[in-house]
């Protein structure tokens, strides 16, 4: 069935390794990650964004996650990812989501907790968990100083504060991630004192690190050999993630890397066959690129392989 990521995440926090969590808006995407997920024995999250819900329309994705679940035999976690607003949240609730985001994370801390708290409240009256975020998402730059980092990134004390006053069951945490496919101007690097930090002070709250795509060179390349121009990408390294989810790090949120894999196979497909034009021929590659990606994700960075 559809569960929370209560269980998970616990197994995942005693373990070491994370939880991957990927964002779905279609068939494809869906299947290709669930049957990465299914060879691998791995807990999965998907997870559904507004502008997801908003381009399949609500119910397709629901009955669509429903049908992975019958179909593959895994309990799946539902979620909502960055939800803005408590009527949004509540809709999924009410949907029959498992989990929910609440980003407040662009208001001041007293409103981000009142926001957040009010749908702690609702969600676990309905037996659904809650992840929300405190700092704001950017990178590092070379020359960025302390009071620079202090003002976005996520201030421990504060984070104790924030989930003893909400009851948040998880929390996302900004230390020099963020979304997208441009992720670093320099060398990639993340403030892992911080992240050593917030995992000893709140050391049974699992964290939650987004824009966490790896953006895999080999799609990439592939985008741009094959009539795409996405100069200059780059996302976190592999070996910074495995290091994140040895500490509190316990989901990990894959977007980008979803949509180059889909993207790169498609254009490839698209000018090695100019005469196809069915598009079950380019989805097939595209799912299976997909597929293979989450599956060497799953089993090399996550760590979260033979855990069920
Ligand atoms: O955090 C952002 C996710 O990658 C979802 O993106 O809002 O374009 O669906 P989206
Ligand atoms: P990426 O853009 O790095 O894939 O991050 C996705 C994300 O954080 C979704 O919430
Ligand atoms: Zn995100
Ligand atoms: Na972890």
């Amino acid at each position: 069935p559809l569960i929370t990521s209560t269980q998970m995440f616990k197994n995942a926090h005693k373990g070491g390794y994370a939880i991957g969590a990927f964002n779905v808006n279609n068939m494809e995407i869906i299947q290709g990650i669930v049957e990465a997920a299914k060879e691998e024995k791995s807990p999965l999250i998907l997870q559904v964004s507004a502008g997801a819900r908003k381009y399949a329309s609500p119910i397709y994705l629901k009955k669509l996650v429903e049908a992975a679940v019958e179909d593959s035999g895994l309990d799946i976690v539902l979620h909502l990812d960055h939800g803005e607003s408590f009527e949004i949240c509540k809709a999924c609730i009410d949907d029959g989501f498992t989990s929910v985001m609440i980003d407040g994370s662009k208001y001041p801390f007293e409103e981000n907790i009142a926001l957040t708290k009010k749908v702690v409240d609702y969600a676990h009256s309905k037996g659904v968990v809650v992840e929300a975020e405190l700092g704001k998402l950017a990178g590092i730059e070379d020359d960025v100083d302390v009071s620079a980092k202090d003002a976005t990134f996520t201030d421990p004390d504060e984070a104790v504060e924030f989930v003893k006053r909400t009851g948040v069951d998880s929390l996302a945490i900004a230390i020099g991630t963020s979304h997208g496919a441009y992720k670093f101007k320099g060398d990639p690097r993340l403030d892992f004192e911080r992240l050593e930090k917030i995992t000893n002070l709140l050391p049974n709250t699992p964290l939650v690190l987004h824009g966490a795509s790896t953006v895999l060179p080999e799609f990439v390349k592939m985008c741009n050999e094959y009539g795409g121009s996405i100069p200059g990408a780059q996302g976190v390294p592999e070996d910074m993630l495995l290091r994140a989810s040895k500490l509190g790090v316990c989901k990990i949120n894959i977007d980008t890397d979803l949509r180059l894999a889909m993207t790169a196979a498609v254009r490839k497909f698209l000018i090695e066959n100019p005469s196809e034009f069915d598009p079950r021929k380019y989805l097939s590659p595209a799912r299976s690129a997909i597929k293979n990606m989450v599956q060497h994700k799953i089993k090399n960075v996550l760590g979260s392989s033979n855990t069920l």
